[in-house]
């Protein structure tokens, strides 16, 4: 049995408020503890989005009330609330900044807002930017004029990461992470998954991206999931909205690679575990870990799955590694493939000082 401290996703969309059908905050933190996560850090594209009191207010309710593992919340950046961020950051673990198009209405477009969200959003606090191509050389440059931590999350393609890498090589303070599916999918994946399974955001890259972002694995700070559930109707339906499920499929995909030598447990840990927790400086777990049969082969089958959405795009992919038992806080929450902690039961955690500066 192999030991883990619990994993820490930094980047999952639990839906509620909103969009409950697609998952609410029990169904979500029950995945997360069976795929091993102790601690989920939710994005703030919901109905209506976290972008001020009432809308946080909203989150934290359903969170509150419902949740079986710790949590925290993003604050979402929008076109007119750069002058009361301020005011919500000690409730929340970073603002979410979304540069490009994806589901939900978040976009900022224009630069000047970017600029205004940089100067007021508290220094000592993580901004993590939904960026991809020409805006992730954007995000470095205002890390490096504003002097201040940016993370970039699911990162997906090879341009990018060499933007960070050498971002990284001349000391300016930028961070990413990568999701499973960018690691273990890829264009040649998309007939077999179907045009609105397929959909995702950044798109699946190709064969090349995935060899770079393996080959430079060393500049990739976090794994997350960017857990995103849509139901199987949504998928297939018109207009498919963007997103996998993923917080069940992570770690037993990332033990399998192990296995096959593709990277260690250490890795695992240190991106799914202790860069986390430094990054977003989250409080630590006591007597928190998870237990791992890495003998253990299953084969991933998404109406298996403790999340809504019911589908995966690892649909029969033959996996090596299952986690058997989850202890937070000294109790067991998750044993044998059985939820035991209860609704509520999960703690709000906070962004202390960012450990960058
Ligand atoms: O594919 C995606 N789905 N990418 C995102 O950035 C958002 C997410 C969602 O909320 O469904
Ligand atoms: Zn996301």
């Amino acid at each position: 049995m192999l030991k883990l401290p619990g994993l820490i996703d930094v980047h999952v969309h639990m839906r509620e408020p909103g969009a409950a059908h697609k998952e609410d905050w029990d169904t979500g933190t029950q995945a997360a503890l069976a795929g091993g996560a102790t601690t989920v850090l939710a994005m703030p594209n919901t109905n209506p989005p976290v972008t001020d009191k009432a809308g946080l207010k909203l989150a934290q309710t359903a969170a509150s009330e419902k949740a079986r593992c710790d949590w925290g919340l993003y604050l979402g950046a929008g076109a007119d609330n750069a002058g009361s961020t301020v005011d919500l950051a000690k409730e929340v673990v970073g603002l979410k900044m979304y540069l490009n198009q994806t589901y939900g209405p978040l976009r900022l477009d224009d630069m000047r807002h970017w600029m205004t969200h940089f100067e007021t959003w508290p220094a000592d606090l993580p901004i993590v930017a939904h960026a991809e191509g020409h805006t992730v050389a954007a995000m470095v440059l205002l890390a490096e004029l504003f002097n201040r931590p940016v993370h970039i999350a699911h990162l997906a393609k090879a341009d990018e990461l060499a933007i960070i890498r050498k971002a990284k090589e001349r000391g300016i303070p930028v961070t990413c992470e990568v999701a499973p599916h960018h690691l273990f999918l890829n264009t040649d994946f998309l007939e077999k998954l179907g045009p609105g399974p397929g959909e995702v955001r950044p798109r699946l890259a190709s064969p090349a991206d995935n060899a770079f972002l393996w080959e430079n694995l060393e500049f990739i700070d976090c794994f997350a999931t960017d857990h995103a559930p849509h139901t199987v109707a949504e998928k297939r339906g018109e207009n498919p909205p963007p997103g996998f499920p993923g917080l069940e499929t992570a770690l037993p995909l990332l033990l399998t690679a192990v296995r096959e030598e593709k990277l260690t447990v250490d890795d695992i840990s240190l991106r799914y575990h202790t860069n986390p927790e430094k990054l977003f400086n989250l409080p630590s777990q006591p007597e928190t870990w998870i237990e791992v049969d890495e003998n253990a082969e299953w084969t991933i089958r998404g109406a298996e799955q403790f999340t809504k959405a019911q589908w995966t795009p690892f649909e029969g992919w033959r996996v090596t590694g299952k986690v058997e038992r989850v202890v937070l806080r000294g109790e067991t929450v998750f044993r044998e493939g059985k939820i035991l902690a209860a609704p509520g039961s999960g703690v709000p955690v906070k962004s202390g000082e960012s450990a960058l500066r």
